[in-house]
């Protein structure tokens, strides 16, 4: 019997905002097709995950690029969403901050291409199915690629705010393909991301709290469903008004 649900792809589901995104749209009825460095998550299963999970380490551009073909073959020429979830933000030996004079710029590469050239090979490689669903970009970008952080390094920062202009430049790119893309930019969310010492400016938030993942996930369920259907090439922000 064909299969007439739609389908997600996101990057960087085993853990945090990625895996509380899938378990959102795996309620909702979606298909989730899965990819992250670690086999399927065992002990926190959604429906037909293990056979939609591809292993993949999307600091390797082979890798990235090989797992397209992968991807596609269990697509039925048709993608409804993609969510460039998956981020990395390496820290010193100490756990300090790495910023621009102290980053070896063979990690600042590997941030990159985990964290803004895995989203540009992804949409690019899967653009022929995305356009066959009129279907939706979601890049996850960050609070930090618009201002200094006190954690996040000089790597990630540039990375995101990279990602955020990929994202303004695909909305272009793609929007006479009847694909919409758009970004959402999370503040504090309780996620193994988060370091030491985030509770001193939790303190300061507004909302003076953290954001939890399912929070996120359900902003970037908004993007993927027609309740948004005008809305491309927006970023938004999910901080508790840390960004004010
Ligand atoms: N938490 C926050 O406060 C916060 C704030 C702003 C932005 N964000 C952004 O939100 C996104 C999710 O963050 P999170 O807090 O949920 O992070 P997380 O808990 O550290 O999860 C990161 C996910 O990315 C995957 N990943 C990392 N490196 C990968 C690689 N080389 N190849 C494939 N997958 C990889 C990980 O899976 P594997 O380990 O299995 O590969 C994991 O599923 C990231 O883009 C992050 O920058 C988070």
């Amino acid at each position: 019997m064909a299969d007439d649900r739609r389908t997600l792809l996101l990057t960087g589901a085993s853990r945090g905002i990625g895996h509380a995104t899938v378990r959102k749209f795996n309620a909702e009825g979606w298909r989730v097709i899965t990819c992250s460095r670690q086999p399927f998550p065992e002990q926190c299963p959604w429906g037909g995950g293990q056979e939609n999970h591809v292993v993949l380490d999307l600091s390797d551009p082979a890798d990235t690029i090989n797992a397209v073909g992968i991807i596609q073959e269990k697509l039925d020429g048709r993608l409804d969403a993609l969510v460039n979830n998956a981020g990395i933000s390496p820290k010193g030996p100490e756990g300090e901050r790495l910023n621009t004079l102290d980053t070896g710029l063979m990690d600042w590469g590997k941030v990159f291409h985990v964290n803004f050239f895995a989203s540009v090979v992804l949409a690019r490689g899967l653009k022929d199915e995305l356009a066959a669903a009129k279907g939706a970009v979601v890049n996850v970008t960050s609070i930090a690629g618009s201002r200094v952080h006190p954690f996040a390094g000089a790597a990630y920062a540039t990375s995101k705010a990279a990602l955020a202009a990929l994202t303004r430049e695909m909305a272009h790119d793609f929007g006479p393909m009847g694909v919409r893309v758009n970004a959402i930019a999370p503040g504090e969310v309780e996620t193994a991301i988060l370091s030491p010492g985030t509770d001193k400016i939790v303190e300061k938030l507004p909302m003076q709290r953290l954001g939890q993942p399912e929070e996120v996930a359900s902003a970037i369920y908004f993007l993927c469903s027609d309740q948004s259907s005008y809305i491309s090439g927006a970023e938004i922000e999910v901080n508790g008004a840390q960004h004010v």
